[in-house]
């Protein structure tokens, strides 16, 4: 197939990208560097010694994307590009519902023009706000708790009724948990521009010593032991999802939602352990407050990506670590060298 990846070169479509290309599918990757690097680009070009074509570009430029769509003809796209930093939502609310939701409809417009109607979307399980029950399944209802988890939101209802306007459209709506790790090589990662605001890269600068502790927000959480549980997924697994999805989207039509964990639950104090026991560093970390906004814990019911996608994550918490830890050791600065 020829596959369209907006954001192909941040850290979730740079892991997908070297899924897709090892599945011998053909690739053009459109992305704006504004939180990626174009070496991540050369390094799967390197991995997989394979070729795929690159276009710098805006996802509002909708001359230049739907020039870019029409010209390489895809029968399936990606969507990552977009913006992922809760607290910078808040903050800067109009730019993330132009970037998110105006970026979409920007994409929207150059499939229709290049007639390409398959499409799988970077979703969120933050659409489910707080849950009202765990694990959460697909059925859970839907709400955000901020500018960033209002546009996951307006974007699947948007992908939802444009599928339902054409007969043979296929959205397919990747719920990720929370996506950590590294490929196995070590080659690429996770290259936060600024100071991390996820667990895992924080906890990874940390032990490399770029940063001094960590703060664990909250330790009077209703779990184990306190501190706040999630579904880490580890990012190879993800990529294979949206292998997965790609595959589904050829035959199925319609609009899917479809969460992408393990269905595991890790807390805060488990990550540090994990991590100090892959990386023999250890993790100098302080209590504090709660961050306003968390939930106390989020693990996904994932049986129904198992049942359509033939899709289950295989890789656990200490092989998240590992590869992580591989990452930030390599490549102290990140893509900067
Ligand atoms: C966060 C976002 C979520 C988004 C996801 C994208 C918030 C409130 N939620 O999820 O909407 O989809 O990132 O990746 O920002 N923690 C610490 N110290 C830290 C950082 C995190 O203790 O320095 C704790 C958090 O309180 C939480 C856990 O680690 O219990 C995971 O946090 P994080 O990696 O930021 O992910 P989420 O909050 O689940």
């Amino acid at each position: 197939m020829r596959v369209f990846l907006t954001g192909g070169a941040g850290y979730i479509g740079s892991h997908t990208l070297l899924e897709v290309l090892s599945e011998a599918h053909e690739v053009c990757v459109y992305d704006d560097f504004s939180n990626s690097a174009p070496e991540a680009l050369a390094r799967v070009e390197q991995l997989t010694n394979r070729k795929f074509l690159a276009v710098t570009g805006n996802i509002l430029d909708q001359m230049l994307v739907a020039k870019a769509l029409v010209e390489f003809q895809p029968d399936v796209v990606v969507h990552f590009a977009g913006k992922k930093a809760v607290g910078e939502s808040v903050a800067k609310p109009l730019m993330y519902y132009e970037n998110n939701v105006v970026g979409t409809l920007s994409l929207l417009r150059g499939m229709e023009a290049a007639g390409c109607r398959r499409i799988v979307f970077s979703s969120s399980a933050t659409v489910y706000g707080n849950p009202q029950y765990l694990p959460l399944d697909e059925n859970h209802p839907l709400s955000a708790t901020n500018p960033y988890g209002q546009t996951k939101l307006m974007v699947e209802h948007i992908l939802r009724d444009w599928c339902a306007t054409q007969l043979d459209a296929s959205a397919v709506l990747l719920r990720y948990f929370n996506p950590v790790g590294a490929h196995d090589s070590g080659k690429i990662g996770e290259d936060p521009h600024d100071i991390p605001n996820n667990l895992m890269p924080f906890v990874s600068q940390v032990a490399v010593g770029r940063r001094k502790k960590l703060q664990v927000f909250g330790g009077d959480y209703n779990t184990s032991d306190g501190t706040g549980v999630r579904d880490y997924i580890h990012v190879v697994d993800l990529a294979k999802a949206h292998a997965a999805a790609i595959s589904f989207a050829e035959t199925h039509t319609g609009c899917e939602a479809i969460n992408v964990g393990t269905g595991q639950g890790a807390s805060v104090l488990d990550v540090v352990a994990a991590f100090e026991a892959a990386s023999g560093r250890s993790v100098p970390n302080e209590m504090v407050e709660r961050r306003p906004g968390d939930v106390a814990a989020c693990y996904a019911d994932a049986s129904k990506a198992q049942n359509l996608l033939g899709w289950q994550a295989t890789r656990d918490l200490a092989d998240m670590c590992k590869t992580a830890w591989k990452w930030q050791s390599q490549n102290p600065n990140g893509y900067q060298g």
